[in-house]
């Protein structure tokens, strides 16, 4: 039997848990042991007594799951307190930002614990029930329209009414991975007419199956392992960005989602752009995390640029934590039962899967990417 425990997040504006109620019962069922800290799923509407109802051991902290288990669970890459909880009797499960934060991975091997990142997932079918960055992408790309309706002065669905006719307001939706479809099938829903734009033009067909127009601009963007997309040349990236302030002129929301693993996210709006939008407009940039799509975009803020409101959410899947915590939970458990297929913990790290996303393993870095970053071979 494995033990699986999960602590309650400690980061700043990180209101999901790495398990709920749901997901423990299931881990039983497979002849799994679970330990939860208290407090886990108080954001969500999960209190202690529905994860103890599940099967659940609730115990007072952090330092009282490590003693006991073999898998720690948890959603936000550990900081220093919890990084010097860990140790080689552990196996970490977590997003970890293993490009982004190279060293982090070096601290965690160096500790002897093993560790998983959500982050190296393949996008395989095989893995789709395991791929946190997709469910935690739906849920940002359905939340970022909803802010961007809230801060909006204007509703956004065509209306005639006895007291006059409103006008639908248009969104433009930047990256079409997969918080953009969700948020351009969100801004549908609620009346807005939809444009939309990605380097790939593989997602064209998607993107007008969810009733948005394509926005078609002269760039040749490339796709890489598992379908994501490769940085644009300097003269694409500038035909990109003058083509798209043209599109940011006559749209009153834009909802700015695309990335480049491992990289900095594109800037697609620059402050020009900001300043052609009429004021009123909203841009919510849900590629803040990693410098903004946008150029005015503040990381965790929201700025007033003539008129223009720039939010950059830091953490847009946790302002809509018990969805979100629902999903992720159900991707730990699948990825737990991988590392315990009958329940024992008997991981074959020749799985594909599992060779995917490790990262540290016998006190070493496993990742080879990681390994390059450490080693500076590649710029972040
Ligand atoms: P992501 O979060 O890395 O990026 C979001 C979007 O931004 C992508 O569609 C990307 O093409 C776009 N983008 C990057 N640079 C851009 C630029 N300069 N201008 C405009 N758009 C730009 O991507 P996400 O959502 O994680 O998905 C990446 C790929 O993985 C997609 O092809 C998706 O269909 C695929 N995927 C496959 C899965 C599977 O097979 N199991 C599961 C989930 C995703």
């Amino acid at each position: 039997m494995a033990v699986i425990g999960a602590v309650r997040e400690v980061e700043a504006g990180e209101r999901r848990a790495a398990l709920v109620p749901a997901a423990v019962a299931a881990l039983i069922g497979s002849g799994q042991e679970v330990l939860v800290e208290s407090g886990l799923g108080a954001h969500c509407g999960y209190a202690d007594a529905a994860y103890a109802e599940a099967g659940a051991r609730v115990v007072a902290d952090a330092d009282a799951v490590h003693r006991a288990v073999q898998v720690v669970v948890a959603v936000a890459p550990p900081g220093d307190a919890a990084l010097g909880r860990l140790a080689s009797a552990h196996t970490l499960i977590s997003f970890l930002d293993p490009l982004g934060d190279p060293d982090r991975v070096r601290r965690i091997a160096d500790s002897g614990a093993t560790a998983l990142a959500f982050e190296f997932v393949p996008r395989t079918t095989r893995a789709q029930s395991m791929d946190a960055l997709s469910s935690q992408a739906t849920v940002a790309g359905y939340h970022a329209v909803l802010l961007a309706a809230e801060r909006a002065p204007r509703l956004f669905p065509l209306l005639m009414t006895a007291a006059g006719t409103v006008k639908a307001r248009s969104v433009l939706v930047l990256g079409a991975g997969v918080a953009g479809l969700q948020a351009i099938a969100t801004a549908r829903r609620l009346g807005a007419v939809v444009t939309a734009f990605d380097v790939r033009a593989a997602v064209r067909e998607q993107v007008e199956s969810l009733g948005a127009r394509f926005l078609v601009v002269d760039v040749a963007g490339d796709e890489q392992a598992g379908g994501y997309a490769t940085e644009l040349d300097a003269d694409q990236h500038r035909r990109e960005q003058e083509a798209l302030a043209a599109a940011c002129a006559d749209a009153d929301v834009v909802i700015c989602t695309a990335q480049i693993p491992g990289a900095p996210a594109p800037e697609l709006v620059t402050e020009t752009a900001v300043r052609g939008m009429r004021p009123g407009s909203v841009i919510v940039d849900l590629a803040a995390s990693t410098g903004g799509n946008c150029s005015c975009t503040v990381p965790g803020g929201e700025v007033d640029v003539d008129g223009v409101l720039v939010c950059g959410p830091l953490h847009p899947a946790s302002a809509m934590p018990a969805t979100a915590s629902d999903l992720y939970a159900a991707n730990v458990r699948a990825l737990v039962a991988l590392l315990a297929p009958d329940g024992a913990f008997a991981p074959d790290w020749d799985d594909e899967i599992l060779q995917g996303c490790l990262v540290a393993k016998d006190g070493a870095v496993a990742s080879a990417r990681v390994r390059e970053r450490l080693r500076g071979e590649v710029a972040p």
